[in-house]
């Protein structure tokens, strides 16, 4: 993989995920007639950093390592987390914090990459 490839993979990533975090915190009190909208940026900013993700772990590591597969089970709870605030509204704080949690797990793996 290109230098120039790598640093897009990564921005387009982490920025993708900033915005999938910040989807939720918005659907977490927003106006009923904001969910399309936001189930639209959610679902886009889902895509894309599913692809980069699975685009540098085909390409850095082979499809190796069980810390991929953990930062995949995160992805698909933050996935279903707008749709979930707008629905249970009553459970804000958990969509919140559970979406805080999967971050930080998500985070520490590809940090650490501990298996
Ligand atoms: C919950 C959602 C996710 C979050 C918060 C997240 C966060 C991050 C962050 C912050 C980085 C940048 C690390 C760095 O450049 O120092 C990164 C890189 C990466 N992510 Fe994700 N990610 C998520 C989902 C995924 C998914 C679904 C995959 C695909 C299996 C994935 C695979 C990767 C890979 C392969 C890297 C590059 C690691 C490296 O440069 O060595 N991520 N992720």
């Amino acid at each position: 993989m290109s230098s120039a490839e790598y640093n897009a993979l990564h921005i387009l990533h982490v920025l993708s995920v900033l915005v999938m975090g910040a989807t939720v915190f918005y659907a977490a009190a927003g106006a009923p007639e904001t969910r399309k909208k936001a189930l639209m940026w959610s679902g886009i900013a889902g895509v894309l950093a599913l692809l980069a993700g699975v685009r540098m772990w085909q390409a850095l590591y082979q499809f190796s390592g069980g810390w991929a597969v953990v930062k995949l089970v995160c992805w698909l709870g933050l996935s279903a987390f707008v749709g979930l605030a707008y629905k249970r509204r009553e459970k804000a704080r958990l969509w919140i914090g559970l979406t805080v949690v999967l971050a930080a797990v998500a985070v520490t793996m590809v940090y650490t990459r501990p298996f």
